[in-house]
């Protein structure tokens, strides 16, 4: 406080001063939105750890595949240009390691990297204990054979190979299980063998040429027969530990090896553990056309097949999906087939479906649905099916995302429905983001696809011939679905259990790849069991993210037709609380071309959807309170919710349902909010704000009452202006935020409301000249009604309460200080304009 109230200018000031001038006189030009993406992307590698991958070029085949795996994996990563000269990207931050290892596409852009690059990158695996893995992959450029630039390893390329064997001895091998042999040709003439009498070199992957090659001007080598196409480096030699790949990653073994490799580089940091659930849910059962149903000796086959299975992956049981109208609706062998599911009933795992099949988000009535639903539990009890699963799929993903909130109240009401699952959240494709959510108590599972559907039914006509389905099986997708997924819930069809039999087939296939080629524990659970599971590995994923569904076609095609995607806002005012945005509501909502949302009675006329726990509500509740287009004159909509701007998890959500959205943010001097809030929880009888001065608020230290320091929280946080804004430009372009100066919204609102049309380019421009009237018993502008007379905000906006005292003010302003410094850098980022009482702020304080 003496700084304040004694002015004086030390050196220090004088430089800080001037800085701001600059500043404040600085027309700075917006920053590409891609700077921007690229400081979010340093946040984030605060806390996880983060593999650096250099690629070659965006678009390259090799480091898409990386990406995918570490996607897949949940890993987080960071991609950048594999640097030629001089532009080596930042490795540490405030002393900590940025990354935890580091992927070359092209090792040979590692080892041919300048001096300069080179020392940094390997004093910086060496301080932090990050390894390399870097890949080789021979063009027509890449030289026979030659010795590994500064590394006692050489290399002979475009060789064919055969027999590819695992070395038992390598000390990566994790899910590898190194006891077996592939025998035959590895496609292409392109690999590349390591060969090294340093003993820091463990081969990992072995093959022997396809010809007797000579390879003697490499000279007497322990691995002559054996060739190693993939190398661990122990660090022996520089103490930096490398993985080496003598070609890419379309080998499906490279795949394996890549998994075990990220794990040992990482000390098991990205690392899944080695247990794997599956489940196979058979569907349909009882729906399919003639002639693709079961008879009596495929549900023989299928029990068969069950019980051997169980002898590889405990517990083993199909699960059974029934629409109970379509029973007995084939030949008459395979009606008796019907019949034999139903007297092995208790040997499977049930779940049901609608009765008729039908498509859940068709039914607008919860009460129709629910009678659907009925039915089939009628069926179920009076065939002895189990009911008590608690687990359904709905037909085509109907309904189960995007949310029809009637078919969870459905399942809930008649089945007590606590899972299911869909592959369809959040989208379809690519596969490896598919995830979990819960919603209103269900759990909802990601689902994977097998490669399996109704229409594939036999081996010689699967699509693009059986090779196809033989080689997802043998390390292809299907494979790299288990190794990389935890938990795998899998769809088949009735359809694949007639004729060739090809979902046996297929699960048995795989089950004995995996258990041939890899450690993985192969088990299953369950369904409420299995969720249980799997929120407790991803405990991240149970907050859904909600997004538009007229955004993904097939999301659209699920969508009722009763619901509209037109009920959504094109732009928010987020607040912070207490600046005017009540004011701003009630000014914009006087625009002919612009229409509100209903106000909510619960949360004091705000929605606040995207902050807190109206969210788990979904999007249907969100849409309630917006009117339907053809009801209203104008479908330019908003919603203002005051504490949008300073949660934490908004502008993400707001981001995902309304990526298009225009956000208005109202900023006042971040001193005066305060003291409006604090004056705010008094007229609400808040014993902290009754019984504590505004000075003892702010300036309470960590030790005073719990219920003080929520105040004060509430009271300093929302103004830490620069930070909020920055977390909302994490997820919006610059060009979609307009800053609202508070303070001239109070005394020249018309003015205000001029920029916020252009910005929002709403026509036709209305005059708020002749809107709005100063009305001075309340001294605030008001709305101008008949008479030339005034209507205003209630009596809790725009308070009569004395002025902060001058210490407090003080104390704030020292507060705020650097926090006001960052929004003024940020403004000119963004290239908009300054708020008077910032630029005020500002002077003031760096003279004082
Ligand atoms: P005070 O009541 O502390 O003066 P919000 O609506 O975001 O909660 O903000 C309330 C603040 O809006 C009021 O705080 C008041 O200062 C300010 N305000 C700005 N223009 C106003 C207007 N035309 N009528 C009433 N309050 C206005």
């Amino acid at each position: 406080t003496q700084l304040i109230l004694r002015p004086r200018l030390s050196l220090h000031r004088l430089i800080l001063a001037l800085i701001i001038f600059c500043l404040l006189s600085m027309e700075a030009p917006p920053l590409p939105f891609s700077r921007l993406r690229q400081v979010k992307a340093v946040d984030n590698s605060r806390t996880d750890p983060v593999v650096l991958v250099f690629v070659e070029s965006i678009y390259s085949q090799l480091g898409q595949e990386i990406v995918a795996i570490l996607e897949s994996s949940r890993f987080h990563y960071r991609t950048e240009i594999a640097p030629g000269k001089g532009d080596m990207p930042t490795l540490t931050e405030r002393n900590r390691g940025r990354y935890t290892l580091i992927i070359y596409e092209n090792v040979l852009k590692y080892v041919n990297l300048d001096a300069w690059n080179r020392d940094l990158l390997d004093k910086y695996c060496t301080e932090y204990g990050v390894g390399v893995i870097g890949f080789f992959k021979a063009n027509e450029n890449s030289l026979l054979s030659a010795q590994l630039k500064g590394f006692p390893l050489f290399l002979h390329s475009h060789l064919g190979l055969r027999d590819y064997r695992i070395n038992p001895n390598a000390p990566l091998l994790y899910i590898t299980k190194p006891n077996q042999v592939e025998q035959g040709p590895l496609p292409g003439d392109d690999w590349t063998i390591f060969q090294s009498n340093h003993s820091t070199y463990e081969p990992v992957l072995l093959a022997s040429t396809k010809s007797s090659e000579a390879l003697s001007h490499f000279g007497p080598s322990p691995l002559r027969a054996l060739h190693a196409t993939v190398v661990q480096d122990l660090g022996l030699h520089d103490g930096i530990q490398r993985v080496l790949f003598g070609n890419n990653l379309n080998y499906w073994l490279h795949k394996l090896v890549f998994v075990d490799a990220i794990a040992y580089l990482t000390g098991k940091r990205l690392c899944l553990s080695l247990d794997r659930h599956i489940l196979v849910d058979v569907d349909d059962i009882f729906v399919g056309k003639e002639g693709t149903r079961m008879k009596v000796s495929d549900v023989e086959a299928l029990l068969n097949t069950q019980n051997k299975l169980r002898g590889l992956v405990p517990n083993f049981t199909f699960n059974l999906g029934f629409s109970g109208k379509f029973y007995h609706t084939g030949t008459d062998e395979e009606d008796q087939g019907d019949d034999m599911l139903l007297q092995h009933r208790m040997d499977f795992w049930w779940f049901p479906h609608m009765w008729s099949h039908m498509q859940p988000h068709l039914f607008h009535n919860v009460s129709v649905l629910a009678e659907q639903m009925r039915l089939n539990k009628i069926f179920a009890q009076e065939h002895g099916i189990p009911t008590d699963m608690g687990y359904a799929v709905a037909p085509h993903h109907s309904g189960v995302y995007p949310v029809h909130s009637q078919l969870y109240e459905a399942w809930k009401s008649v089945w007590g429905i606590k899972v299911t699952s869909t592959e369809e959240y959040p989208h379809l494709r690519p596969a490896r983001y598919r995830r979990g959510f819960i919603h209103n108590g269900i759990q909802v599972l990601p689902r994977q696809t097998c490669g399996l559907f109704t229409h594939t039914i036999f081996y010689n006509e699967y699509p693009g011939g059986s090779k196809e389905l033989d080689k997802s099986i043998r390390g292809g997708e299907l494979f790299l679905t288990v190794l990389l997924n935890p938990i795998s819930i899998f769809m088949t069809h009735l359809s694949n259990y007639g004729n060739d039999r090809l979902g046996l087939y297929t699960f048995e296939s795989l089950v004995k790849f995996v258990q041939c080629w890899t450690n993985l524990r192969l088990q299953t659970l369950p369904p409420v069991q299995l969720a249980e599971r799997y929120f407790q590995i991803f405990p991240e994923e149970r907050d859904p993210l909600w997004q538009n569904p007229c955004h993904d076609k097939r999301h659209k095609d699920i969508w009722s037709k009763e619901k509209t995607c037109d009920r959504l806002p094109k732009f928010l005012v987020i607040g912070p609380q207490k600046t005017g945005t009540t004011a701003l509501h009630s000014f914009l909502s006087l625009h002919p071309a612009i229409t509100s949302s209903f106000p909510s009675p619960i949360t004091f006329e705000e929605i606040q959807f995207f902050s807190g726990v109206n969210y788990d509500n979904g999007i249907d509740w969100y849409m309630d309170f917006f009117p339907f287009p053809s009801n209203v004159s104008t479908d330019f909509m908003f919603e203002k919710s005051a504490n949008y701007f300073d949660t934490e998890v908004a502008p993400k959500r707001a981001a995902a349902l309304l990526p298009r959205a225009k956000i208005l943010a109202v900023l006042i001097n971040p001193s005066d909010r305060a003291y409006s809030w604090y004056q705010h929880q008094r007229a609400h009888q808040d014993p902290a704000a009754l019984n504590n001065t505004f000075h003892e608020v702010v300036t309470a230290g960590p030790s005073a009452p719990r219920d003080v320091l929520a105040l004060q929280r509430r009271c300093l946080n929302p103004g830490v202006y620069a930070s909020h804004l920055e977390r909302w430009l994490q997820h919006y372009q610059p060009s979609q935020l307009h800053i609202v100066d508070g303070a001239l919204l109070r005394s020249n609102p018309a003015l205000v409301m001029e920029g916020i049309q252009r910005f929002l380019s709403v026509t036709p421009i209305f005059n708020y000249t002749q809107a709005l009237i100063y009305d001075d018993s309340k001294g605030f502008w008001c709305q101008r009604v008949e008479g030339g007379r005034a209507k205003c905000l209630g009596k809790s906006k725009g308070r009569k309460y004395p002025e902060m005292s001058p210490e407090s003010r003080a104390f704030l302003a020292e507060y705020y200080r650097e926090h006001n410094m960052e929004l003024l850098r940020l403004l000119n980022r963004l290239g908009q304009s300054l708020p008077s009482w910032l630029r005020q702020e500002l002077q003031s304080t760096s003279w004082s």
